[in-house]
Protein backbone atom coordinates (compact mmCIF):
# COMPACT_ATOMS: atom_id res chain seq x y z
CA UNK A 1 0.00 0.00 0.00
CA UNK A 2 1.43 3.61 -0.82
CA UNK A 3 2.62 5.75 1.97
CA UNK A 4 0.20 8.98 2.60
CA UNK A 5 2.19 12.15 3.45
CA UNK A 6 0.36 15.35 5.01
CA UNK A 7 2.11 17.98 3.28
CA UNK A 8 1.63 21.16 5.33
CA UNK A 9 2.36 24.63 3.31
CA UNK A 10 2.35 21.92 -0.08
CA UNK A 11 0.17 24.58 -1.80
CA UNK A 12 3.60 27.27 -1.87
CA UNK A 13 6.93 27.14 -3.89
CA UNK A 14 8.53 24.33 -2.64
CA UNK A 15 5.63 22.46 -1.69
CA UNK A 16 3.46 22.38 -5.23
CA UNK A 17 7.03 21.07 -6.92
CA UNK A 18 7.67 18.20 -4.01
CA UNK A 19 4.12 17.28 -4.29
CA UNK A 20 4.53 16.21 -7.65
CA UNK A 21 7.53 14.24 -6.84
CA UNK A 22 6.05 12.21 -4.74
CA UNK A 23 2.93 11.51 -6.77
CA UNK A 24 5.64 10.66 -9.48
CA UNK A 25 7.14 8.53 -6.69
CA UNK A 26 4.09 6.90 -5.97
CA UNK A 27 3.15 8.66 -2.29
CA UNK A 28 -0.65 9.72 -1.94
CA UNK A 29 -0.23 13.42 -0.55
CA UNK A 30 -2.81 15.66 1.65
CA UNK A 31 -1.79 18.79 1.70
CA UNK A 32 -2.64 21.58 4.55
CA UNK A 33 -2.23 25.31 3.87
CA UNK A 34 -4.26 28.63 4.83
CA UNK A 35 -3.12 30.49 1.73
CA UNK A 36 -1.45 33.08 3.34
CA UNK A 37 1.16 33.16 0.93
CA UNK A 38 -0.34 30.98 -2.11
CA UNK A 39 -3.30 30.18 -3.45
CA UNK A 40 -5.39 27.08 -4.77
CA UNK A 41 -4.50 27.96 -8.47
CA UNK A 42 -0.97 26.08 -7.61
CA UNK A 43 -2.31 22.96 -6.93
CA UNK A 44 -4.85 22.87 -9.77
CA UNK A 45 -1.51 23.37 -12.19
CA UNK A 46 0.65 20.88 -9.96
CA UNK A 47 -2.76 18.36 -10.72
CA UNK A 48 -2.18 18.74 -14.75
CA UNK A 49 1.43 18.28 -14.89
CA UNK A 50 0.85 14.91 -12.58
CA UNK A 51 -3.09 13.83 -14.05
CA UNK A 52 -3.39 13.11 -10.45
CA UNK A 53 -5.64 14.88 -8.07
CA UNK A 54 -4.14 16.70 -5.14
CA UNK A 55 -6.58 16.65 -1.86
CA UNK A 56 -6.11 19.75 0.05
CA UNK A 57 -7.88 21.30 3.67
CA UNK A 58 -7.37 24.98 3.31
CA UNK A 59 -6.43 25.56 7.47
CA UNK A 60 -4.13 26.36 9.96
CA UNK A 61 -1.44 24.20 11.57
CA UNK A 62 -2.21 26.52 14.91
CA UNK A 63 -5.58 24.64 15.26
CA UNK A 64 -5.36 21.93 16.95
CA UNK A 65 -8.72 20.61 15.98
CA UNK A 66 -7.93 20.52 12.69
CA UNK A 67 -5.23 18.70 12.99
CA UNK A 68 -6.55 15.91 15.00
CA UNK A 69 -9.68 15.78 12.80
CA UNK A 70 -7.16 15.27 10.28
CA UNK A 71 -5.56 12.54 11.65
CA UNK A 72 -8.24 10.90 12.66
CA UNK A 73 -9.51 10.65 8.86
CA UNK A 74 -6.46 9.84 6.99
CA UNK A 75 -3.75 7.79 7.89
CA UNK A 76 -0.57 9.49 8.00
CA UNK A 77 2.81 7.99 7.85
CA UNK A 78 4.93 10.78 7.35
CA UNK A 79 4.37 14.82 7.94
CA UNK A 80 6.82 16.63 5.48
CA UNK A 81 6.56 20.10 7.19
CA UNK A 82 6.95 23.50 4.91
CA UNK A 83 4.12 25.72 6.33
CA UNK A 84 5.98 28.96 7.57
CA UNK A 85 6.73 32.58 7.16
CA UNK A 86 9.77 33.41 5.00
CA UNK A 87 10.81 36.64 4.79
CA UNK A 88 13.20 38.14 6.72
CA UNK A 89 12.67 41.76 6.37
CA UNK A 90 8.95 40.80 7.95
CA UNK A 91 10.14 38.93 10.37
CA UNK A 92 11.85 41.75 11.63
CA UNK A 93 9.06 43.76 11.69
CA UNK A 94 6.76 41.30 12.54
CA UNK A 95 8.47 39.11 15.26
CA UNK A 96 5.55 38.06 17.02
CA UNK A 97 3.86 36.85 14.30
CA UNK A 98 6.58 35.25 12.93
CA UNK A 99 7.10 33.25 16.21
CA UNK A 100 3.65 32.35 16.59
CA UNK A 101 3.17 31.16 13.06
CA UNK A 102 6.67 29.21 13.05
CA UNK A 103 6.92 28.35 16.20
CA UNK A 104 3.55 27.88 18.29
CA UNK A 105 2.79 25.79 14.52
CA UNK A 106 5.76 23.64 14.48
CA UNK A 107 4.61 22.79 18.17
CA UNK A 108 1.04 22.39 17.69
CA UNK A 109 1.44 20.27 14.74
CA UNK A 110 3.62 18.21 16.85
CA UNK A 111 1.56 17.97 19.56
CA UNK A 112 -1.24 16.62 17.21
CA UNK A 113 1.48 14.46 15.69
CA UNK A 114 1.98 13.07 19.08
CA UNK A 115 -1.19 12.21 20.12
CA UNK A 116 -2.55 10.62 16.80
CA UNK A 117 1.02 8.05 16.70
CA UNK A 118 2.41 10.29 13.88
CA UNK A 119 6.06 10.67 14.43
CA UNK A 120 8.07 10.99 10.94
CA UNK A 121 8.51 14.26 10.32
CA UNK A 122 10.19 16.07 7.40
CA UNK A 123 11.06 20.02 8.48
CA UNK A 124 12.16 22.75 5.75
CA UNK A 125 15.22 24.29 7.81
CA UNK A 126 17.54 26.35 6.00
CA UNK A 127 21.11 27.55 5.26
CA UNK A 128 20.22 30.44 7.04
CA UNK A 129 20.92 28.06 10.83
CA UNK A 130 25.06 29.12 9.89
CA UNK A 131 25.04 32.58 10.36
CA UNK A 132 28.02 33.98 8.86
CA UNK A 133 29.90 30.83 8.47
CA UNK A 134 33.78 30.43 9.45
CA UNK A 135 34.98 28.37 6.56
CA UNK A 136 33.41 26.95 3.45
CA UNK A 137 31.98 24.62 2.01
CA UNK A 138 29.53 24.85 5.30
CA UNK A 139 29.20 21.33 7.10
CA UNK A 140 26.12 19.94 9.07
CA UNK A 141 28.53 19.98 12.02
CA UNK A 142 28.97 23.49 11.75
CA UNK A 143 28.10 26.05 14.70
CA UNK A 144 24.53 26.99 14.31
CA UNK A 145 23.34 31.03 15.23
CA UNK A 146 20.92 33.32 14.21
CA UNK A 147 20.85 37.29 13.09
CA UNK A 148 17.06 38.07 12.91
CA UNK A 149 13.52 36.16 13.84
CA UNK A 150 13.20 34.41 10.54
CA UNK A 151 16.58 32.37 11.14
CA UNK A 152 15.83 32.03 14.91
CA UNK A 153 12.37 30.73 14.82
CA UNK A 154 14.07 28.01 12.48
CA UNK A 155 16.76 27.23 15.02
CA UNK A 156 14.23 26.88 17.78
CA UNK A 157 12.30 24.84 15.55
CA UNK A 158 15.45 22.55 15.26
CA UNK A 159 16.28 22.62 18.61
CA UNK A 160 12.79 21.72 19.87
CA UNK A 161 12.01 18.83 17.59
CA UNK A 162 16.31 17.47 18.75
CA UNK A 163 14.12 17.94 22.68
CA UNK A 164 11.14 15.90 21.19
CA UNK A 165 13.46 12.93 19.91
CA UNK A 166 15.48 12.90 23.40
CA UNK A 167 12.29 12.73 25.05
CA UNK A 168 11.10 10.21 22.69
CA UNK A 169 13.18 8.33 20.51
CA UNK A 170 10.32 6.34 18.63
CA UNK A 171 10.48 10.29 16.42
CA UNK A 172 12.26 9.69 13.33
CA UNK A 173 13.14 13.52 11.88
CA UNK A 174 15.00 14.97 8.93
CA UNK A 175 15.89 18.44 9.13
CA UNK A 176 16.77 19.17 5.55
CA UNK A 177 18.76 22.61 5.50
CA UNK A 178 17.75 24.18 1.89
CA UNK A 179 20.82 26.22 0.82
CA UNK A 180 18.80 28.98 -1.93
CA UNK A 181 16.12 27.19 -4.04
CA UNK A 182 15.38 28.79 -7.26
CA UNK A 183 14.55 27.41 -10.79
CA UNK A 184 10.72 25.63 -11.52
CA UNK A 185 9.17 23.12 -12.70
CA UNK A 186 9.62 22.67 -16.80
CA UNK A 187 6.65 22.57 -17.77
CA UNK A 188 6.48 26.51 -17.23
CA UNK A 189 3.28 25.84 -15.14
CA UNK A 190 4.10 26.43 -11.79
CA UNK A 191 7.19 28.40 -10.32
CA UNK A 192 7.77 31.23 -6.99
CA UNK A 193 5.59 33.77 -7.09
CA UNK A 194 6.44 36.51 -4.52
CA UNK A 195 3.41 38.63 -3.38
CA UNK A 196 4.73 42.54 -3.70
CA UNK A 197 8.45 43.41 -4.54
CA UNK A 198 10.83 40.27 -4.37
CA UNK A 199 13.32 40.04 -1.89
CA UNK A 200 15.38 37.19 -3.03
CA UNK A 201 17.62 37.91 -6.25
CA UNK A 202 16.32 35.38 -8.68
CA UNK A 203 12.56 36.45 -8.77
CA UNK A 204 13.42 39.74 -8.70
CA UNK A 205 15.78 39.28 -11.84
CA UNK A 206 12.96 37.22 -13.66
CA UNK A 207 10.62 40.14 -12.83
CA UNK A 208 13.68 42.89 -14.83
CA UNK A 209 13.39 40.29 -17.27
CA UNK A 210 9.98 40.46 -17.72
CA UNK A 211 9.18 44.20 -17.87
CA UNK A 212 8.01 44.27 -14.08
CA UNK A 213 10.92 46.00 -12.36
CA UNK A 214 13.51 48.32 -13.92
CA UNK A 215 16.40 47.52 -12.78
CA UNK A 216 18.11 44.74 -10.85
CA UNK A 217 20.00 46.16 -7.73
CA UNK A 218 23.01 44.47 -6.41
CA UNK A 219 23.70 44.56 -3.00
CA UNK A 220 27.57 45.17 -2.32
CA UNK A 221 30.06 45.04 -4.73
CA UNK A 222 32.89 44.69 -2.50
CA UNK A 223 32.63 41.44 -0.43
CA UNK A 224 36.33 39.31 -0.67
CA UNK A 225 34.56 37.54 -3.92
CA UNK A 226 36.23 36.65 -6.75
CA UNK A 227 33.89 39.68 -8.58
CA UNK A 228 33.02 41.11 -5.09
CA UNK A 229 29.12 40.31 -5.30
CA UNK A 230 27.66 37.58 -2.87
CA UNK A 231 28.08 33.92 -3.44
CA UNK A 232 26.22 31.69 -2.83
CA UNK A 233 24.59 28.43 -3.46
CA UNK A 234 21.54 28.06 -5.67
CA UNK A 235 19.61 24.81 -6.19
CA UNK A 236 16.52 24.00 -8.32
CA UNK A 237 13.86 23.34 -7.26
CA UNK A 238 13.02 20.31 -8.77
CA UNK A 239 16.51 19.21 -7.06
CA UNK A 240 15.62 20.01 -3.52
CA UNK A 241 12.00 18.40 -4.31
CA UNK A 242 13.88 15.08 -5.16
CA UNK A 243 15.42 15.58 -1.95
CA UNK A 244 12.36 15.40 -0.05
CA UNK A 245 11.99 11.98 -1.79
CA UNK A 246 14.87 10.42 -0.38
CA UNK A 247 14.33 11.85 2.81
CA UNK A 248 11.32 9.83 3.46
CA UNK A 249 13.02 7.05 2.26
CA UNK A 250 15.84 7.51 4.61
CA UNK A 251 13.33 7.85 7.02
CA UNK A 252 12.19 4.47 6.46
CA UNK A 253 14.64 2.62 8.07
CA UNK A 254 16.56 4.86 10.51
CA UNK A 255 15.84 6.34 13.94
CA UNK A 256 16.87 9.49 15.27
CA UNK A 257 17.33 13.37 13.68
CA UNK A 258 19.67 14.54 11.29
CA UNK A 259 20.05 17.68 9.76
CA UNK A 260 21.33 17.52 5.75
CA UNK A 261 22.63 20.60 3.94
CA UNK A 262 20.38 20.40 0.45
CA UNK A 263 22.81 22.59 -2.04
CA UNK A 264 24.97 21.68 -4.85
CA UNK A 265 27.85 22.52 -3.37
CA UNK A 266 28.65 25.25 -5.65
CA UNK A 267 28.99 28.72 -5.02
CA UNK A 268 27.82 31.69 -7.85
CA UNK A 269 28.25 35.38 -7.51
CA UNK A 270 25.29 37.69 -8.21
CA UNK A 271 26.72 38.83 -11.63
CA UNK A 272 27.40 35.18 -12.49
CA UNK A 273 23.56 34.47 -11.61
CA UNK A 274 22.57 37.66 -13.91
CA UNK A 275 24.58 36.64 -16.61
CA UNK A 276 23.19 33.33 -16.26
CA UNK A 277 19.96 34.92 -16.60
CA UNK A 278 20.51 37.10 -19.60
CA UNK A 279 22.02 34.04 -21.76
CA UNK A 280 18.35 32.31 -20.98
CA UNK A 281 15.95 34.92 -21.63
CA UNK A 282 18.14 36.50 -24.61
CA UNK A 283 18.27 40.38 -23.08
CA UNK A 284 20.50 42.06 -21.91
CA UNK A 285 19.57 42.96 -18.35
CA UNK A 286 20.31 46.42 -16.18
CA UNK A 287 21.94 46.38 -12.99
CA UNK A 288 23.23 49.37 -10.63
CA UNK A 289 25.62 48.60 -7.70
CA UNK A 290 24.40 49.99 -4.47
CA UNK A 291 25.44 49.47 -0.58
CA UNK A 292 25.34 46.01 0.90
CA UNK A 293 22.37 44.62 2.46
CA UNK A 294 21.96 44.50 5.77
CA UNK A 295 23.12 41.14 7.45
CA UNK A 296 23.93 39.63 4.11
CA UNK A 297 26.95 37.12 4.11
CA UNK A 298 29.80 37.51 2.03
CA UNK A 299 29.60 33.62 0.40
CA UNK A 300 26.99 30.55 1.77
CA UNK A 301 28.06 27.28 0.28
CA UNK A 302 27.46 23.95 0.91
CA UNK A 303 29.43 20.63 1.64
CA UNK A 304 26.58 17.90 0.44
CA UNK A 305 28.39 15.06 1.33
CA UNK A 306 26.09 13.85 3.79
CA UNK A 307 23.31 13.86 1.81
CA UNK A 308 25.07 12.26 -1.10
CA UNK A 309 26.10 9.33 0.83
CA UNK A 310 22.99 8.73 3.68
CA UNK A 311 20.36 10.06 1.29
CA UNK A 312 21.90 8.92 -1.62
CA UNK A 313 21.09 12.18 -3.12
CA UNK A 314 22.72 14.61 -5.44
CA UNK A 315 21.48 17.96 -6.95
CA UNK A 316 21.60 17.55 -10.85
CA UNK A 317 20.47 20.60 -12.77
CA UNK A 318 22.98 23.11 -13.49
CA UNK A 319 22.39 26.93 -13.13
CA UNK A 320 21.54 27.03 -17.00
CA UNK A 321 18.78 24.88 -16.13
CA UNK A 322 17.98 26.97 -13.09
CA UNK A 323 17.77 30.45 -15.24
CA UNK A 324 15.68 28.67 -18.28
CA UNK A 325 13.05 27.07 -16.17
CA UNK A 326 12.78 30.11 -14.29
CA UNK A 327 12.17 32.59 -17.09
CA UNK A 328 10.11 30.02 -18.47
CA UNK A 329 7.87 30.44 -15.76
CA UNK A 330 7.88 33.63 -15.48
CA UNK A 331 7.87 34.59 -19.05
CA UNK A 332 4.90 32.47 -19.48
CA UNK A 333 2.94 33.88 -16.09
CA UNK A 334 4.46 37.32 -16.09
CA UNK A 335 2.17 38.76 -13.30
CA UNK A 336 2.36 35.11 -11.75
CA UNK A 337 -0.75 32.93 -10.91
P1 LIG B 1 6.01 29.60 0.44
O1 LIG B 1 5.61 30.81 1.19
O2 LIG B 1 5.85 29.59 -1.03
O3 LIG B 1 5.26 28.31 1.04
C1 LIG B 1 4.87 28.21 2.38
C2 LIG B 1 3.41 27.78 2.39
O4 LIG B 1 2.99 27.64 3.74
C3 LIG B 1 2.47 28.79 1.72
O5 LIG B 1 1.64 28.12 0.79
C4 LIG B 1 1.66 29.37 2.88
O6 LIG B 1 0.37 29.73 2.48
C5 LIG B 1 1.69 28.22 3.88
N1 LIG B 1 1.56 28.61 5.29
C6 LIG B 1 2.24 29.56 5.96
N2 LIG B 1 1.85 29.58 7.25
C7 LIG B 1 0.91 28.62 7.40
C8 LIG B 1 0.13 28.17 8.49
N3 LIG B 1 0.23 28.74 9.70
N4 LIG B 1 -0.73 27.16 8.30
C9 LIG B 1 -0.87 26.58 7.07
N5 LIG B 1 -0.16 26.98 6.00
C10 LIG B 1 0.71 27.99 6.16
O7 LIG B 1 7.53 29.29 0.85
P2 LIG B 1 8.55 28.23 0.26
O8 LIG B 1 9.62 28.98 -0.42
O9 LIG B 1 7.83 27.16 -0.46
O10 LIG B 1 9.17 27.68 1.63
C11 LIG B 1 8.69 26.51 2.25
C12 LIG B 1 9.46 26.29 3.55
O11 LIG B 1 10.86 26.22 3.28
C13 LIG B 1 9.29 27.43 4.58
O12 LIG B 1 9.24 26.86 5.87
C14 LIG B 1 10.56 28.23 4.41
O13 LIG B 1 10.91 28.92 5.58
C15 LIG B 1 11.57 27.14 4.08
N6 LIG B 1 12.72 27.65 3.34
C16 LIG B 1 12.51 28.32 2.17
C17 LIG B 1 13.61 28.83 1.47
C18 LIG B 1 13.42 29.60 0.19
O14 LIG B 1 14.34 30.29 -0.23
N7 LIG B 1 12.28 29.52 -0.50
C19 LIG B 1 14.90 28.62 1.95
C20 LIG B 1 15.07 27.91 3.14
C21 LIG B 1 13.96 27.42 3.82
C1 LIG C 1 17.75 35.09 2.01
C2 LIG C 1 17.61 35.29 3.49
C3 LIG C 1 17.74 33.94 4.18
C4 LIG C 1 16.66 32.99 3.64
C5 LIG C 1 16.84 32.89 2.14
C6 LIG C 1 15.78 32.03 1.54
C7 LIG C 1 18.38 37.53 4.04
C8 LIG C 1 19.45 38.35 4.71
N1 LIG C 1 18.60 36.22 3.98
O1 LIG C 1 19.00 34.49 1.73
O2 LIG C 1 17.56 34.09 5.57
O3 LIG C 1 16.81 31.71 4.23
O4 LIG C 1 16.75 34.21 1.56
O5 LIG C 1 14.64 32.71 1.20
O6 LIG C 1 17.38 38.06 3.61
N2 LIG C 1 20.73 40.25 -3.91
C9 LIG C 1 20.93 41.38 -4.67
N3 LIG C 1 19.84 42.08 -5.08
C10 LIG C 1 18.55 41.70 -4.79
C11 LIG C 1 18.36 40.54 -4.00
C12 LIG C 1 19.48 39.84 -3.58
O7 LIG C 1 22.06 41.75 -4.95
O8 LIG C 1 17.61 42.40 -5.18
C13 LIG C 1 21.91 39.45 -3.49
C14 LIG C 1 22.07 39.31 -1.99
O9 LIG C 1 22.81 40.37 -1.46
C15 LIG C 1 22.79 37.95 -1.91
C16 LIG C 1 22.25 37.17 -3.11
O10 LIG C 1 21.74 38.15 -4.01
O11 LIG C 1 24.18 38.12 -2.09
C17 LIG C 1 21.13 36.20 -2.76
O12 LIG C 1 20.12 36.90 -2.04
P1 LIG C 1 18.71 36.23 -1.67
O13 LIG C 1 18.13 35.60 -2.87
O14 LIG C 1 17.90 37.26 -0.96
O15 LIG C 1 19.11 35.04 -0.70
P2 LIG C 1 19.96 35.06 0.67
O16 LIG C 1 20.32 36.43 1.08
O17 LIG C 1 21.06 34.08 0.49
Amino acid sequence: MSKTILVTGGAGFIGTHTCIKLIESGFDVLVLDNFSNSSPESLKRAESITGHSIPFIEGDINDAALLDEIFAQHAIDVVIHFAGLKSVGESVQQPLRYYHNNVSGTLVLCDAMQRAGVKNLVFSSSATVYGDPASLPIGEDFPTSAINPYGRSKLMIEELLADLYRADPEWNIALLRYFNPVGAHPSGLIGEDPAGIPNNLMPYIAQVAVGRRAHLTVFGGDYPTPDGTGVRDYIHVMDLAAGHVQALLWLEHRRGIKAFNLGTGQGYSVLDMLKAFEQACGKSLPYQLAERRPGDVASCYADPQLAAKELNWRAELDVQAMCADAWRWQSENPDGY
